[in-house]
C-alpha cells in the first residue's frame, strides 16, 4: 500500500485540513442518514430532539444531535444498535460491565479492515515497520486489545507473537527467545514484566525491545519515564474503546510524544462539559465524545466516553487534532471529603518519590462520617527503614501540597501489592462494607 520507508501508513494521514473537514462532513452526513434509516433507537432519539440527518450541513451542526451513553448500549443489549443484518456481522466483542450487563459491539468485514488499518497506522506512528516482530500482551478474547493489536500488526506487515496476557515468566522467556522489536501491552502489565525480567536476573535494557505501544488505561509522564529508563525503549500511548472500535482510535507519534493524534477521518471527536453537555472549544478540558464516521455494523453518534482530556492542534500529523494524555475517567474519580481525586494524580507523586517502587494502591475507608484515604506504596527492594520513612513523609506532603488532601501513607514490603496482568485496578473501596 505504501512505501516501507516513510512514516505514513495511508493516504488518509496526508490529508490537508480543508480536505479532512470536507471528508468528515460527507461521512458524518452519511452516518447520520444510515442510523436514522436503520436503527430505531437513533430515529426515536433524533425525532425527540427535533433533528433530521439533513439538518447537519456543517460539522458544528453535530452539536444539535443527541448524545449516546453506555446506558443506551445496555438498554439495547445485545444487538439493538446494530445497523446491519446479523449475517453481515463478522465479529462480536464485548466489554465486561462492572455492573449488570456487558455491552456488545459488532463489526462487518469492512469495519474489521478499517480497524486493522487504523491500528497499522498507530503502530507505524509508534515506530513499527513491516518486518518487525510484535509481541502482543493485551488479552485475547472478548476484550478488543489482543485481536485489535494483532490484526493491525499483521496489516502493517509485522510478525505477530500473540502472547495474550498472563503467564508472566513465559512472556519473558518468549521476549528473550523470539526477540521482538515492539511490545503492545498495558503500562501496568509492562511494569509487571520489567519486575519479572529483573527477578530472572536479566537487564530489561539488554533485550531486543525498542518500542512499547502502551494503553487501555490511564498512565502518566512519570510512568513513561520509569518504563523508558528501565527498559531502554520508546514508550508511546495508544487509545481506544470498544464502543468506538477498540485500540487505534488515537495514537501518540514516537517523534513528538506530545499526546495522541486522533484518526479523525474515521472518528470525529468533540469535548463537552461533563455536566451541561455543551461543546467546549479546542484547548478546554472536558469529556471526550466520539462519532464514528465510517463504521457500518454499529455506528455510534456522539458517544460519551467519560474520558477526560482536551483537544490540541496536530503536530506530527498536522491535519489531525491531538488529545492530551487522559487524566482519568469520570467513573474512576473518587470524591474524598469533597475533593475530586484521580489515581493518576497519586501516580505522579508516588513515581517521583525515591525509595518506593512504582506500585501503589488507594484504599478508601470510612471513619465515622468521614472518608479516609490510605495510599499504600511498595518499598523498593533494599530500601532502609529510614528511606521508607522518608518516602512516607514525601508522599504525605505531596498529597497535601499537590492535591490538598490529608491521607495516611503505608509503605508495604516489596512484592506485596497485587500485580497487574491487564488493566490495573488502583482503588479498593471499603466504604460501604
Ligand atoms: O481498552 C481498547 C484498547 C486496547 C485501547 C488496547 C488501547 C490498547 P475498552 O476495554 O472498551 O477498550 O476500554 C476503553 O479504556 O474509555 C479509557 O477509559 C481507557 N483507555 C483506553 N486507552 C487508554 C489510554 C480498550 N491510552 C477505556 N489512556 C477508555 C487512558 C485509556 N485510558
Amino acid at each position: 500500500m505504501t512505501s516501507t520507508t516513510t512514516r505514513w501508513w495511508d493516504e488518509g494521514e496526508r490529508l490537508g485540513a480543508a480536505e479532512l473537514r470536507a471528508l468528515q462532513l460527507e461521512r458524518l452526513r452519511a452516518t447520520l442518514s444510515r442510523v436514522y434509516e436503520r436503527v430505531p433507537f437513533y430515529r426515536d432519539a433524533f425525532d425527540k430532539a427535533g433533528v433530521r440527518p439533513e439538518d447537519c450541513t456543517s460539522l458544528a451542526d453535530l452539536a444539535r444531535f443527541p448524545f449516546t451513553t453506555k446506558a443506551d448500549l445496555r438498554d439495547n443489549y445485545p444487538f439493538g444498535l446494530f445497523a446491519v443484518e446479523q449475517a453481515e456481522v463478522r465479529r462480536l466483542h464485548a466489554s465486561s460491565g462492572t455492573t449488570g450487563l456487558p455491552t456488545v459491539v459488532g463489526y462487518t468485514e469492512d469495519d474489521l479492515s478499517m480497524w486493522a488499518d487504523m491500528v497499522a497506522r498507530a503502530i507505524r506512528a509508534a515506530g513499527g515497520r513491516p518486518g518487525h516482530k510484535v509481541h502482543v500482551a493485551y488479552g485475547y478474547g472478548l476484550f478488543t486489545g489482543g485481536l485489535g493489536a494483532h490484526y493491525g500488526a499483521e496489516r502493517l506487515g509485522c510478525t505477530v507473537i500473540p502472547a495474550s496476557g498472563g503467564m508472566t515468566a513465559r512472556q519473558v522467556r518468549l521476549i528473550l527467545d523470539l526477540r521482538p522489536e515492539i511490545i503492545m501491552v498495558t503500562p501496568s502489565y509492562m511494569l509487571t514484566l520489567l519486575d519479572e525480567f529483573e527477578r530472572q536476573g536479566v537487564d530489561p535494557r539488554s533485550t531486543s525491545l525498542q518500542v512499547g505501544v502502551l494503553g487501555a488505561e490511564p498512565w502518566t509522564e512519570e510512568m513513561r519515564r520509569e518504563i523508558e529508563e528501565r527498559c531502554g525503549i520508546d514508550a508511546v500511548d495508544i487509545y481506544g474503546l470498544s464502543e468506538v472500535v477498540g485500540p487505534g482510535v488515537a495514537q501518540e507519534c514516537v517523534e513528538t510524544k506530545d499526546g495522541l493524534h486522533i484518526w479523525e477521518d474515521h472518528f470525529y471527536p468533540e469535548v463537552v462539559d461533563p455536566v451541561t453537555g455543551e461543546v467546549l472549544p479546542d484547548g478546554e478540558p472536558g469529556e471526550l465524545v466520539f462519532t464514528s464516521l465510517t463504521k457500518q455494523a454499529m455506528p455510534v453518534i456522539r458517544y460519551r466516553t467519560r474520558d477526560l482530556t482536551r483537544l490540541l492542534p496536530g503536530t506530527a500529523r498536522p491535519a489531525f487534532r491531538r488529545m492530551e494524555k487522559i487524566t482519568g475517567r469520570s467513573d474512576d474519580m473518587v470524591i474524598v471529603r469533597g475533593l475530586n481525586l484521580f489515581p493518576t494524580q497519586v501516580e505522579e507523586i508516588v513515581l517521583r518519590t525515591p525509595g518506593v517502587a512504582p506500585h501503589f494502591q488507594l484504599r478508601l475507608t470510612r471513619e465515622g462520617r468521614m472518608d479516609a484515604l490510605t495510599v499504600r506504596a511498595e518499598a523498593r527492594p533494599g530500601a532502609t527503614p529510614d528511606e521508607r520513612d522518608a518516602a512516607a513523609r514525601a508522599i504525605t506532603a505531596g498529597m497535601k501540597d499537590g492535591v490538598g488532601l490529608t491521607v495516611a501513607v503505608e509503605i508495604v514490603d516489596p512484592e506485596t501489592l497485587e500485580r497487574s496482568v491487564g488493566k490495573i485496578k488502583r482503588i479498593v473501596d471499603l466504604r460501604n462494607r
